[in-house]
């Protein structure tokens, strides 16, 4: 199947990721360590990206513990690999590969963690989840965590800002994917044969003055090939997105991430 993946890695995308991986540490740490997450775990990310949560995960497993990224595209790859080495982490192997064939050993899993990831695959939602499965251990935990991209919240609002999100969520929806997919992913779980375990929910808050954008930004060269807007809005978008950041006081934005973790009946 093409990869219709909509969004492009940039330094500021990667300081997001990076954030992301410390709140996410912060926020779940308790629902990572009762899916797995623990000294000696043989896991997986799949559809690690840049890896920054990879190397978290990795950390925690130590010591014995050993960790496989999967990741299909190239440059996410190279990323990864490269914030893995700075880590020093020696307990990571980084493979490319997709979440509905991943080529890993069945059944060989203490915890399989996929993030974000489900959100761009809509049409291959009930595959991967059927392939993830079959990778965990009899004793072994999936855990999902996904967004509803309707749920975040920008204060001060901005009517440009609003005006390119709802660019990318119509692109998503196009492709076929539930850009509410968060709360669901329980049910989709039971759906799969696996028992829900927990689901937890929180909000991340990300300040837009310390440099980081509100994700659609990195889905402009998908948003513009396939037609829902062009360079000219974009640099509409952009000119109102530097009024916006020269506003005194605190720009934030409210960031929903919902988890499950399920196992085997
Ligand atoms: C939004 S990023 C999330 C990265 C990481 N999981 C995290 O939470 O920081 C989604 C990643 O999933 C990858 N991806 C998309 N579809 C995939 C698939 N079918 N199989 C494996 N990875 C996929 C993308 O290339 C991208 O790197």
């Amino acid at each position: 199947m093409e990869n219709q993946y909509t969004l492009k890695l940039c330094e500021g995308e990667l300081e997001r990721y990076k954030h992301m991986a410390g709140t996410a540490k912060e926020g779940e740490l308790d629902s990572w360590r009762k899916a797995g997450i623990l000294p000696g775990a043989r896991a997986a990310d799949i559809g690690c990206g840049p890896g920054a949560i990879l190397v978290e995960l990795a950390r925690l497993i130590e010591p014995g513990g050993s960790i496989v990224g999967v990741e299909p595209d190239t440059e996410a790859r190279s990323i990864a690999a490269e914030i893995i080495s700075k880590s020093g982490q020696t307990n990571i192997e980084l493979i490319s590969g997709d979440a509905e064939s991943t080529r890993l050993v069945p059944s060989s899993f203490d915890v399989v963690m996929i993030r974000h990831v489900l959100l761009h695959n809509g049409p291959r939602t009930k595959a991967i989840l059927k392939h993830v499965k079959s990778l965990i251990k009899s004793t072994g935990h999936l855990y999902l965590c996904e967004t509803d991209l309707t749920g975040y919240r920008q204060i001060p609002f901005d009517n440009a800002q609003e005006n390119l999100w709802n660019r990318w969520l119509e692109l998503l929806t196009i492709q076929g994917n539930d850009i509410q997919i968060g709360p669901k992913i329980g049910h989709l779980m039971v759906e799969a044969g696996l028992e829900l375990v927990e689901r937890g929910a929180r909000f991340s808050i990300v300040d837009l003055n310390s440099g980081f954008r509100p994700t659609a930004w990195a889905a402009k060269m998908a948003i513009i090939d396939a037609g829902l807007a062009g360079e000219e809005d974009f640099e509409k978008w952009e000119d109102a997105y530097q009024k916006y950041l020269d506003i005194p006081g605190e720009k934030l934005l409210f960031v929903p991430h919902f988890w499950a973790v399920g196992s085997l009946p």
